[in-house]
């Protein structure tokens, strides 16, 4: 129903995203896309890029007078590192003229896409494979994924993440944090949960953890290496029946795992509890169905993470991440030079220690898109009147 496409490399003049599909009369500016653009530089532990970056998109297409007209909405993000960081990447990326006098990159990293990419795509420079493989690219996929969490939110639906580990400091368990989750959904939604979360340098709901974790990433930073972790999304206000047990690619579990492994980095996906379900039998883990004061059909637990056959059941939707640790490290790996054939040691770029707290809120974005698409499909119109109105009839 929504469609975006990115394009635009790391160090090229600019990212440009086309999202088609949007309703027309979605209240829509830059600021609201600035706003989350924003919080994907957050993260104790960023390299020097963050400091380098203004991120603010420009809309071109689709929207007037601050809202969405229905139109493809075209979308641009400067990069300010293609102006301000000529020394350290001269024309790395020009689109005319022959390369001379351009170090080529020869050195795969573990870990990266460099040297697959490379052999894919029949290079003899790693470059343009660092250059749209690398998690730049998921600024401008913020940019359009916040089109349509800006439209949920506009009907009460709601995303949130909060980070669970980095490295080896984490929660032990979801009860650890769950009754803290709920309080502050309970205060302000979920958007006090990502806003409680956005507070810690790390995106960790637990002044100790903060701590802990800050000390850990300080410690992998002087030993010269990289940290992976976990976190989870929250959606609030998610209305029966998004996704379909009908066909395979119809259900929202496998969508939203999908888009969760799509964003670079990302190694495993559970939706609610969904690890813990292989060691915890039947009768303790299925939520039981209950009728609330209302009369509606609720659960007395949420291990399900709010979908059953494909399908959201009314609770909230909970999807949790995991990232590996970042392949870019100061510690050599060993590599393979592919212009010689020679062993080697990996060569350092500026880089990350740890992104874990930036990936929470890319996948926030991605997790936002998935169900305004499903959303769209059940009770979707061409203006957001109609969507509204649908979607109140029926829930
Ligand atoms: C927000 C974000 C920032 C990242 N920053 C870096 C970085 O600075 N250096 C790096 O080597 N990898 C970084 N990564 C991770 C790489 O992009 C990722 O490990 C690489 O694309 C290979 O992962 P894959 O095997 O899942 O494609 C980042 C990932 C994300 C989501």
């Amino acid at each position: 129903m929504i469609r975006y496409l990115t394009a635009g490399e790391s160090h090229g003049k600019a990212l440009i995203g086309i999202v088609e599909g949007m309703p027309a009369g979605v209240s829509l500016t830059a600021g609201d896309i600035n706003e989350h653009l924003a919080r994907r530089w957050l993260g104790y532990g960023r390299g020097g890029r963050a400091k380098i970056e203004l991120d603010e998109i420009e809309i071109l297409s689709g929207v007037r007078f601050g809202k969405t007209i229905g139109s493809p909405i075209a979308l641009r993000l400067e990069n300010a590192s293609h102006l301000k960081d000529q020394s350290n990447w001269p024309n790395v990326m020009a689109v005319e003229g022959d390369g001379e006098g351009i170090d080529k990159v020869t050195l795969p990293r573990p870990g990266h896409a460099d040297l697959a990419g490379a052999q894919k795509y029949g290079f003899d420079d790693i470059r343009p494979v660092i250059e749209r493989a690398s998690a730049r690219e998921t600024a401008m996929r913020v940019a359009c994924c916040t089109v349509s969490r800006t439209m949920l939110r506009e009907l009460g639906i709601d995303v949130a993440s909060h980070v669970t580990r980095l490295g080896a400091v984490g929660f032990k368990m979801p009860d650890s944090w769950r009754e803290h989750v709920e309080e502050l959904i309970e205060q302000g939604g979920a958007p006090a949960v990502y806003q409680a979360a956005d507070k810690s340098v790390v995106r960790m709901l637990s002044t100790e953890l903060t701590e802990a974790a800050t000390e850990h990433i300080k410690k992998a930073k002087a030993a010269g290496d990289s940290l992976g972790g976990a976190y989870e999304i929250i959606v609030t206000g998610v209305p029966v029946g998004l996704g379909s047990y009908a066909q395979w690619d119809r259900r929202l579990d496998g969508r939203l795992a999908q888009a969760i492994l799509s964003i670079q980095g990302q190694k495993a996906v559970e939706i609610g509890e969904g690890f813990a379900g292989g060691s915890t039998p039947g009768s303790a883990y299925h939520d039981p169905i209950i009728k609330n004061q209302g009369g509606q059909f609720v659960r007395a637990s949420n291990y399900a993470g709010g979908i059953e056959g494909g399908v959201s059941n009314g609770m909230p939707i909970i999807v949790r991440g995991t990232m590996k640790p970042i392949p870019t490290l100061i510690k050599t790996l060993d590599t393979v030079d592919i212009a010689t054939g020679e062993a080697q040691p990996t060569r350092y770029e500026r880089s990350d220690v740890t992104s874990v707290p930036a990936a929470s809120t890319v996948a926030e974005a991605t997790v936002a898109w998935v169900l305004a698409d499903a959303l769209l499909e059940r009770f979707g119109g061409d203006t957001f009147e109609q969507v509204r109105t649908r979607l109140e009839t029926v829930c």
